[in-house]
């Protein structure tokens, strides 16, 4: 079991989810360098709490070298991009010229960096001003400070044979006839630059040669040396690393830690919403200092899988004893599918990878949320983060400029992605690993990647799939595989509550990183702003899958309708189901003069985030309404998209309800959900022996045995629950 001492380890693997017989690298580092002790481990449960059935992780034979040197290996946040000019030059004129929206535009930084043989001109904020940096040299450019959040037209022509560099910074009108006010015309600046021919080495846009180093955004870039024309268009290839050189010189530029694109530029005017409709106002890229991509660290080791590996959960495990004989431990997990060709089992736990990188690092614990309060005993992971800003953000908070962080990675630590660590939601997942292993029906792991990639083809070898806790985020690919899966027959078990919930995109050119647009409605720590609704990566409109015309309740019965972090409640069970065609489900669950998962991590089964049944929202009508969850306190609160125009709602709520519901689908499959997240932590009560953990075993037994599941179409209304 992890000791709570501070953290010196943290690491990450790539991937996060393959085969066995493929391989994986740790990447490892310490604040205390020194050798350490390298072991393969496989995970069965990693809740260490008296909630979960006991912490469980067994050391598993390897061909892993035993002994690691671990080196102090740094986190370099910062996005920017950089443009190799190596082979231009020009022997008369040189000119310079983009648009700048600073974001912080107090903090001293580094917008643009061009340089050439005759050394560097960079651009940069002092003070609130706008400089030209030249060889340590600062020229103002105006004299009134950039304002927040103002698109400006920047040009430097230089003429090199007379060693002068005339500079202009303009501002076009905006929306508000007031602001444009405060804006005062200023002359062109014209300063010395060292006269003669320039060989060109590089431009760097936000940042400088050592990394990324401004918060704000850049648009419509352009070069010129003499006749050679270069001009950059960020709207081009959003999906990708690379900044496109669209005059034909093929200067493409790439781009480092993911800065975020499908962002409005200076000539975004409102007129269109979708940058795919209007591209041009979209030809911008938003920096942030604190973006992290990829930490780039050295690799610790590299393991090829034994193809005869279980299918698992498993970690790389990284031990060393500090000079106070204490011992440090850090366990990287990743998640292992059968070998390729190899048999299955018939059931697989849907690890929710796609929402563990939503909350990668959260910090919501210890800053707290509008709707979580702070913790004051943070375990190690979680004060590791707290303690290290480094590590980057999740899709929880904004950027330092105020800014939604719309992309979020796996390449860097994670420490939320811990056997132990608290919360949304790996833990909770491992005793759903754990309760599998329990009822006794051999089960695989498969992770939310796999799924995207491969479709429906990772999860047709299961005839039964079980999801986490909190299975959140979907990409479209996801949602279309499990819908395929469904009407092939799949029988899904959804084991969490707010589930298939926010829309998400990946790319291909950025591996491990994943994209969420915040639009337009739900309950969210931050909101896209105008005209940024739409994935960059796939050109998609974001937001919730309900407003996506793809409400949960129409794959799995239920969708999101309230959330309150106060006690979780019971269930009160419909009479009606035990006599339903249902009944099956009930059998040897005795329940508490009609209660059912009256106890359990924060003080029953129903808690946290609630799903309900709704026909309105797309639920099928002959779905078996088990049981529902209704006498909640005054912090469980409906969610945010059910509010009308008035928070006059009477209490109780009705929309505020977890039900359980169990339907037939196409081919002889069926759905089984629970409607909440706190499901997970009454599960182990009494050595799963226990109302929730029975009916749960009934439900994974029956739906694991072949017999298809019937439904008469013409069973007349009103329905038999
Ligand atoms: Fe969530």
């Amino acid at each position: 079991m992890p000791d709570n001492s501070p953290k010196d380890i943290t690491g990450y693997c790539e991937p996060w989810s393959l085969r066995a017989g493929e391989e994986i690298t740790l990447f490892s580092s310490s604040h205390s360098p020194g050798p350490a002790k390298l072991s393969l481990v496989r995970i069965h449960c990693g809740d260490p709490t008296s909630y979960g059935p006991g912490f469980s992780v067994e050391e598993i034979a390897s061909d892993l070298p035993s002994r690691v040197e671990l080196a102090d290996q740094l986190l370099r946040p910062g996005s920017y991009a950089t443009i190799d000019l190596q082979g231009l030059c020009a022997t008369e004129q040189v000119e310079l010229s983009f648009s700048v929206l600073a974001t912080r535009p107090q903090e001293p930084q580094t917008l643009a960096w061009l340089e050439t043989s005759k050394g560097h001109l960079a651009i940069v904020l002092d003070s609130g001003l706008i400089c030209a940096d030249l060889l340590g040299t600062l020229t103002p450019l105006r004299s009134q400070p950039l304002a927040n959040r103002r698109w400006y037209e920047l040009t430097f022509s230089v003429d090199i044979v007379l060693g002068q560099c005339t500079a202009t910074v303009e501002t076009k009108p905006s929306a508000s006839p007031a602001r444009d006010l405060l804006e005062s015309e200023c002359e062109p600046m014209v300063f010395d630059v060292p006269a003669g021919n320039r060989d060109f080495v590089r431009l760097i846009f936000g940042g400088t040669p050592t990394g990324g180093f401004f918060d704000g955004r850049n648009g419509h870039p352009k070069l010129r040396a003499d006749n050679t024309m270069l001009e950059w268009d960020f709207s081009k290839e959003m999906a990708s690393t690379r900044m496109i050189e669209v005059s034909g010189n093929k200067r493409h530029g790439t781009l480092h830690q993911l800065p975020a694109r499908g962002v409005t530029g200076p000539t975004w005017d409102n007129s269109h919403q979708r940058w795919t409709d209007e591209p041009s106002h979209w030809n911008a890229v938003h920096f942030h200092k604190d973006d992290l991509y990829d930490a780039a660290w050295a690799p610790t080791a590299v393991l090829r899988l034994p193809t005869g590996l279980p299918s698992g959960i498993y970690a790389f495990r990284v031990m060393s004893e500090r000079g106070d004989g204490s011992v440090q431990e850090d366990n990287v997990p990743f998640f292992v599918r059968p070998a390729e060709g190899a048999p299955t089992a018939d059931v697989a736990l849907l690890m929710s990878s796609a929402t563990y990188i939503a909350y990668a690092n959260h910090r919501m614990l210890f800053e707290g949320a509008d709707f979580i309060p702070r913790k004051n005993r943070l375990r190690p992971e979680h004060e590791y983060v707290r303690n290290h800003p480094e590590v980057g953000r999740s899709m929880y908070e904004k950027h330092s400029d105020g800014s939604g962080v719309m992309f979020s990675s796996r390449r860097r630590p994670v420490l939320h992605l811990r056997p132990g660590a608290d919360g949304w939601n790996f833990t909770p997942d491992t005793d759903i690993n754990a309760f599998l292993g329990h009822v006794g029906v051999a089960h695989d792991i498969i992770g939310d990647e796999d799924l995207h990639q491969d479709g429906f083809t990772a999860l047709a070898p299961y005839r039964v799939i079980v999801t986490g806790s909190h299975p959140e985020y979907w990409s479209t690919a996801m949602l279309d595989g499990l819908e395929e899966w469904q009407r092939s027959g799949g029988r899904l078990i959804y084991l969490g509550g707010n589930g298939f919930y926010w829309r998400v995109a990946f790319s291909d050119d950025w591996p491990g990183a994943m994209e969420l647009r915040r639009a337009e409605d739900g309950v969210r720590n931050w909101q896209t702003a105008a005209g940024e609704n739409y994935h960059a990566f796939t050109g998609e409109y974001g937001g919730m899958w309900r407003r996506n015309g793809r409400a949960p309740n129409e794959l799995v019965g239920v969708g999101f309708a309230a959330q309150g972090f106060g006690k979780a409640i019971h269930y009160d069970v419909n009479p009606a189901s035990r006599t339903s065609r249902a009944a099956w489900i009930w059998d040897g669950v005795t329940d508490d003069e009609g209660r059912i998962g009256t106890s359990g991590l924060g003080g029953g089964a129903a808690g946290q985030e609630l799903d309900r049944y709704d026909t309105r929202l797309g639920s099928p009508e002959h779905a078996v309404v088990l049981a529902s969850a209704t006498n909640f306190g005054p912090d469980m609160i409906r969610t945010k998209e059910e509010f009308a125009g008035s928070v006059d709602y009477p209490t109780p709520d009705p929309y505020v309800r977890a039900d359980i519901v169990f339907f037939e689908t196409p081919a002889g499959g069926a759905v089984f959900s629970v409607g909440s997240i706190s499901w997970f932590g009454a599960l182990a009560r009494n050595g799963f022996d226990n109302d929730i953990a029975n009916m749960t075993a009934n439900v994974v037994r029956r739906f694991a045995d072949p017999e298809p599941f019937v439904y008469e179409t013409n069973t007349p209304y009103p329905r038999e629950d």
